[in-house]
């Protein structure tokens, strides 16, 4: 077993060190090899009762194969989770120790790093600290902008700046939520209360992609933020994925905020797939949730319901509610997004493509109307001519047929095990 390697070697290089220390073996925390946190925390650096944190030395252990995983932190391409072996010193009311840890991958299907480390048998306190702040600076971080809390997604795109109009879908529906949305803020969180519950709301916008669903949580946003609440916002979509630690994270800055808060969680399918489902569960029970007496709503998107299941949906009080955010349904929501996108290139003519775009998303129709209104500035033309507007329309169906057939023939090879993105909505 490896861990019992890494265990003997580690052994014999405490009885080279500190023959005469005794000492405890324990699991200990990936976290302390991590190339964020041994670059965060510096040599010097106090810790609880009365120890201070001195540097580490780097060891040679035959039985880790050194290598590290990357990622990005702002700007930059940086090294992260590590394999490796140290020895961490300490010093403590003038006497030093060290604790020896090696962490490495066990197998090659599972591509988690667990460490092991000798402790002087007196000095666990010391350790657990040392581990405390090596995962705080591994997490993923919370940035903040003004009213708006990002967490993981380094890169992620959120800009909550969208105005409701901009939003083509139809007015009941987005009258339907935004009414929820405010009653819950005026009259819930009062009710909840008096219940003695924590005031916590749960929608869901469900529906393919390219719907609008992002778009209304940025409007959703731009309106919350103008209204004195605070937003805070988990992007599954950076190398982090959808980890559990990035809710909790959310869960911390929602219950810090002692402002009502909208939290926004894209793509709720996706932390429902692995070992972290039971704890989602427990959120949407309420078990987990965060407790902000101002009240707290989640606004939460899935391409993938079907990934959302029974469990949830069937099950009173997970979800309070679902909205289904629809492709687009008649001729009138079709002009109104196509002359959205046109713009003052809008030409009564171009109604003629109207029908062909029901049962796309908007998505689809914006793509149809930069692409024609690109054609005709190449061919200097100020205009956008009709038949400029169908061979956009084309192109991009055939393109989007020639997709589906590439990943329905590739299907049998495989693809359709590993790619959630398989699992359509539609089909
Ligand atoms: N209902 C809509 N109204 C206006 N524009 C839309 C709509 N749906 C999609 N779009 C356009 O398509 C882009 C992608 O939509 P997005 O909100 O990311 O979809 P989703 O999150 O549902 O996958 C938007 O940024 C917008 O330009
Ligand atoms: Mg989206």
């Amino acid at each position: 077993m490896q861990y019992e390697r890494l265990v003997q070697w580690a052994r014999e290089i405490w009885q080279q060190r500190w023959p005469d220390q005794p000492y405890i073996t324990i699991w200990a925390s990936a976290e302390c090899s991590n190339m964020i946190a041994q670059q965060q925390i510096r040599a010097g650096r106090k810790l609880r009762g009365r120890a201070h944190y001195k540097g580490l030395e780097p060891l040679e252990c035959p039985a880790i194969v050194p290598i590290s995983d990357y990622g990005s932190r702002g700007k930059k391409m940086v090294l992260t989770a590590t394999s490796g072996a140290y020895a961490f010193k300490f010093v403590m009311d003038g006497e030093p120790f060290e604790v020896i840890y090696a962490s490495s991958y066990f197998d090659d299907d599972v591509q988690d790093l667990t460490a092991i480390a000798l402790v002087p048998a007196d000095k666990l306190d010391t350790w657990a600290a040392f581990e405390f702040i090596c995962a705080r600076a591994v997490r993923p971080r919370i940035r903040r902008r003004r009213d708006v809390y990002i967490i993981g997604g380094t890169d992620a795109f959120f800009d909550p700046n969208v105005e409701w109009d901009d939003v083509i879908l139809p007015e009941e529906l987005k009258n339907d939520l935004l009414d929820d949305v405010e009653a819950f803020f005026h009259e819930g969180v009062q009710i909840y209360r008096q219940l003695k519950l924590a005031p916590f709301r749960k929608l869901l916008l469900a529906g393919v992609p390219g719907t609008g669903k992002t778009m209304l949580c940025a409007a959703m946003a731009k309106r919350a933020i103008a209204k004195g609440r605070i937003v805070v916002y988990v992007s599954g979509a950076d190398r982090d994925g959808a980890s559990f630690e990035k809710i909790q994270r959310a869960f911390q800055a929602v219950t810090a905020a002692r402002y009502p808060v909208l939290l926004i969680v894209e793509e709720l399918d996706a932390y429902l797939q692995g070992d972290d489902k039971a704890r989602v569960l427990n959120v949407l029970d309420g078990v987990e949730s965060p407790n902000n007496p101002e009240g707290s709503l989640l606004l939460a998107t899935t391409n993938y319901p079907e990934a959302i299941d029974e469990r949830i949906v069937k099950r009173p009080g997970r979800l309070d509610r679902i909205f289904i955010i629809p492709t687009i349904q008649d001729r009138i929501q079709a002009e109104k997004m196509l002359r959205h996108y046109m713009a003052d290139q809008w030409r009564p003519e171009h109604v003629a493509v109207v029908n062909r775009l029901i049962d796309q998303p908007g998505a689809f129709v914006r793509e149809v109307a930069l692409h024609a209104r690109m054609l005709a500035a190449h061919s200097r033309r100020t205009e956008v001519a009709l038949d400029m507007l169908e061979e956009s329309v084309e192109g991009l169906l055939r393109q989007m047929n020639a997709e589906r057939d590439f990943l329905t023939t590739r299907r049998p090879l495989g693809l359709a095990a590993t790619n959630r993105r398989s699992r359509r909505f539609e089909d």
